[in-house]
């Protein structure tokens, strides 16, 4: 009886398992993104191809103004770029962070993934790995940034800024700060800010159900120069494992990075949890020790099952797009949040 109820179940899960590839899955509603790396996808192209073309598609259309250049000027009023690119078959990793002056961040990630043995490359120095790989370089600044920079910087006094526990009040003027004391608690609770987390992430299932996943973002607004967050950390921004899935998060990076959410959720998933329930279990890691953040998680299984959870939007469902062979336009899916 019990081997009869077995071979049954095993039946069962075959003929649901048929793997829904390949399928493609996006952050926040960048439509066009998700139509570029289906395009790929349809046409036989690889998980990395996709992610490629998706998010140097929102590169260019600056979506959000959160992603690529002329966006989330940070304190200096420079806009830079932070992109990482993660291959499920060879667990290879690509990611620039804080890259000047190059617009196309994604391909840079790449380039590091398949030109060099590293994995991260930040600042100057990743611009002059750009330029050597032939990357233009140009300024990432437009009449918009430097506008939305002068009304903070000259408006707002600086307001809102990532500073805390200097001299003079950082509530109240712009810098140059200096510290107060030096604090021993490395974990400050700073509250995450509100008014900009709109990273592209995606992952990506090809038809030989190869996995890649990735980010691209402009960062946080007014951020203070040098400052990486998620986005380009492998295991944060986003993860992938041809065995198991991947998953892609956006969010309050200073504080999603220190927990891995995007690794979390895939890990969750190897242990049987549903994507669902896997980005549920990721998004409330953080909740337990920021309640105040906002972010959300996006996972894909192997078989091309997806959800997402989210935390903290105000009251707003986060959106994340879909595209996959059962659909003749992609999808927009809705999830409230915690
Ligand atoms: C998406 O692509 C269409 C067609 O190229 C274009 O008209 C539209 O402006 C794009 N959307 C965004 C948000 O850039």
């Amino acid at each position: 009886m019990k081997r009869a109820l077995c071979i049954l179940c095993c039946l069962f899960i075959n003929t649901n398992a048929t793997p829904n590839h390949p399928v493609v899955v996006t952050t926040w509603s960048f439509i066009n993104s998700t139509i570029g790396a289906w395009k790929v996808l349809k046409n036989g192209g690889s998980a990395l191809n996709a992610i490629e073309i998706g998010a140097s598609i929102c590169e260019s259309e600056q979506c959000d103004g959160t992603v690529g250049y002329g966006g989330s000027p940070g304190e200096n009023g420079e806009t830079t770029l932070d992109a990482l690119l993660m291959d499920g078959k060879t667990m290879n990793v690509g990611a620039v962070g804080a890259i000047r002056r190059i617009k196309n961040a994604i391909s840079v990630a790449r380039h590091v993934l398949e030109n060099t043995k590293h994995s991260i490359l930040v600042g100057e120095l990743a611009t002059e790995f750009a330029v050597q790989m032939g990357f233009k370089e140009e300024s990432l600044n437009t009449q918009d940034s430097k506008q939305l920079w002068m009304k903070w910087h000259n408006e707002n006094h600086c307001q809102p800024n990532f500073w805390v526990d200097v001299t003079p009040d950082p509530r109240k003027s712009c810098g140059p700060y200096q510290p107060k004391y030096r604090s021993k608690t490395s974990l400050s609770k700073i509250k995450g800010d509100r008014y900009n987390h709109d990273t592209i992430g995606m992952v990506a299932i090809d038809s030989n159900g190869d996995i890649a996943a990735g980010t691209s973002t402009n960062g946080a607004k007014y951020k203070i120069p040098g400052r990486i967050g998620d986005s380009p950390i492998p295991g944060s921004g986003a993860y992938a494992d041809n065995d198991v899935g991947g998953a892609t998060a956006t969010g309050d990076g200073d504080v999603m990075l220190r927990f891995l959410p995007s690794f979390l959720a895939v890990e969750e998933m190897r242990r049987g949890a549903s994507p669902t329930a896997a980005a549920q279990i990721a998004v409330k890691r953080i909740a337990k020790y920021y309640p105040e953040y906002m972010g959300a998680v996006v996972a894909l299984s192997k078989d091309g099952e997806y959800g997402a959870a989210c935390h903290g939007l105000a009251g707003m469902p986060f959106p994340f797009v879909v595209h996959d062979k059962t659909m003749e336009k992609c999808h927009v899916v809705l999830v409230e949040c915690t």
